[in-house]
């Protein structure tokens, strides 16, 4: 079993490049059912997740290749034959559900395995089968799978396509509000939407910048989807979409993850191809603790320098975007660790993101855990030891405590990590940490 060796103290110093959005892309290579003809994604992170969507869309029968080295994805889903997501792949990857939109769109029949929980809470899907039901398709729950399938058929207007003729029966446009703006449902029922008759309009929807992504890949390939990045997406189906080139975007939270390293250890970091306007309200409250913070828009660069004065606890509370991320909240929690003062984080989004805490306080950390707030009192220094990656962010926030711990902090289950952060040791070591992967 790999895991990463960190010897802490280092001063991080240089530059580094954001990789491409995991969340963005995932849900952008499943999008690709939709569309006839090849797709080209170009920035597509090279990590173990996409490769896991990679498997998914071929078992399912696409045509698909991985370049990891010019992060470049070439899907032609025009021979799918299967709309069955098995469980042996969204057991490994509940982004896989993320499949079910559009299988069910170009089928009018969707099975896949139910996900169930893992280790950040319970993760229900009610809202995505609720969204489904909504534009006319019936849902049945049986031995751990959903199946979901059109009711009534709404025949096609115009001339078929390839993907098109295989429409048995068409989802019918709807007006669909969430009872919370899940990034999920709102992305499956836009994807679902795209080619179903008449309008759907999703209301109370997530609004993060992956999400804009997602919309603005499926207008390029044809859609007709607007009010991207408000509260109320508006798609008019249209007859076909069709494979196009696009560019993922950077990934925010990967960006949020240098600039707190930097907030915590660096000298200087310059962060490349990171957009500011993506962090929702992350920069502004750091800047509140006193990180200092500069913004190049034009050049898409965040730069951290080292603060000349004291930082100040905070109270941070996670909410959908633009509030605060759940994502980054393992990892700001490292730094409230090392701020004297009282810091408290409330979770609002996932019930059991707290599983990082008690690792944190095997390495000195002080935070006592309240139901769904962590209460962080500041210490002079953190120590290595050996810990667990309980998840991807949970992991990332060890590896940064690990980076201005006293001694060498021993890293397990990194396989949580590698899911979502392309080349996290080696941009590290670029910047002058002292981490190895050890297999
Ligand atoms: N929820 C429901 N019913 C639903 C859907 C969601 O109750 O039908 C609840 C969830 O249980 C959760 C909350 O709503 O409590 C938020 O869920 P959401 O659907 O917004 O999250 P997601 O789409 O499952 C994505 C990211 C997560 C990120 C969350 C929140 C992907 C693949 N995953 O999950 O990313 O934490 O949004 O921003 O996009 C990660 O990258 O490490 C990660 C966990």
């Amino acid at each position: 079993m790999a895991k990463f060796v960190i010897k802490g103290g280092n001063q991080l110093n240089g530059k580094v490049k954001i990789s491409g959005a995991k969340n963005s892309a995932l849900k952008i290579m499943a999008a690709s059912i939709l569309a006839t003809g090849t797709t080209i994604l170009k920035n597509v992170p090279a990590i173990d997740d996409v490769i896991t969507m990679v498997e998914v869309l071929s078992t399912i029968g696409a045509d698909i290749s991985f370049n990891s080295s010019t992060n470049e994805v070439k899907i032609n889903c025009d021979n799918i034959k299967t709309f069955e997501a098995p469980y042996e792949l969204v057991r490994k990857m509940r982004a896989s559900i993320l499949v079910a939109g559009p299988l069910l769109s170009r089928f009018g029949e969707v099975k896949i395995a139910i996900p169930g929980g893992c280790n950040i809470g319970s993760r229900q899907i009610d809202l995505h089968l609720k969204g489904f039901e909504m534009l006319g398709a019936q849902n049945k729950l049986e031995h751990g799978y959903i199946y979901s399938k059109v009711l009534s058929s709404a025949s096609s207007s115009s001339g078929h396509t390839s993907i098109s003729k295989n429409f048995k029966r068409k989802l019918k446009g709807a007006e669909i509000n969430l009872e919370f703006p899940s990034r999920g449902a709102t992305e499956n029922i836009m994807m679902a939407a795209c080619l179903a008759t008449g309008k759907t309009i999703i209301n109370n929807a997530a609004k993060e910048p992956e999400i804009n992504d997602l919309a603005n890949f499926l207008n390029k390939c044809g859609a007709k989807i607007t009010g991207i990045g408000t509260d109320s997406i508006v798609i008019e189906g249209v007859e076909e979409l069709k494979g196009c080139e696009y560019t993922v975007m950077p990934d925010s939270i990967e960006t949020g993850t240098f600039i707190i390293a930097g907030a915590l250890c660096g000298k200087k970091i310059e962060i490349n191809n990171a957009i500011w306007d993506n962090m929702g309200i992350f920069c502004q409250k750091l800047k509140d603790i006193g990180v200092n913070l500069i913004n190049k828009d034009a050049d898409k660069t965040i730069i951290v320098k080292k603060s000349k004065t004291l930082l100040k606890p905070a109270y941070i509370s996670t909410l959908p975007f633009p509030g605060f991320p759940t994502d980054l909240q393992p990892i700001i929690a490292v730094l409230l660790c090392t701020i004297p003062g009282i810091s408290v984080i409330t979770e609002n989004v996932f019930e059991n993101r707290f599983m990082y805490v008690d690792e944190l306080n095997r390495m000195g950390a002080n935070i006592r855990i309240d139901g769904h707030h962590a209460v962080i009192t500041g210490v002079n220094k953190l120590s290595g030891a050996p810990v667990n990656a309980s998840d991807l962010r949970a992991g990332a926030a060890l590896v940064l405590a690990g980076l201005i711990a006293d001694g060498t902090t021993e890293i397990y289950d990194i396989h949580h990590i590698l899911r979502g952060y392309e080349n996290f040791d080696k941009k590290l070591r670029n910047l002058g940490a002292d981490i190895v992967k050890v297999n």
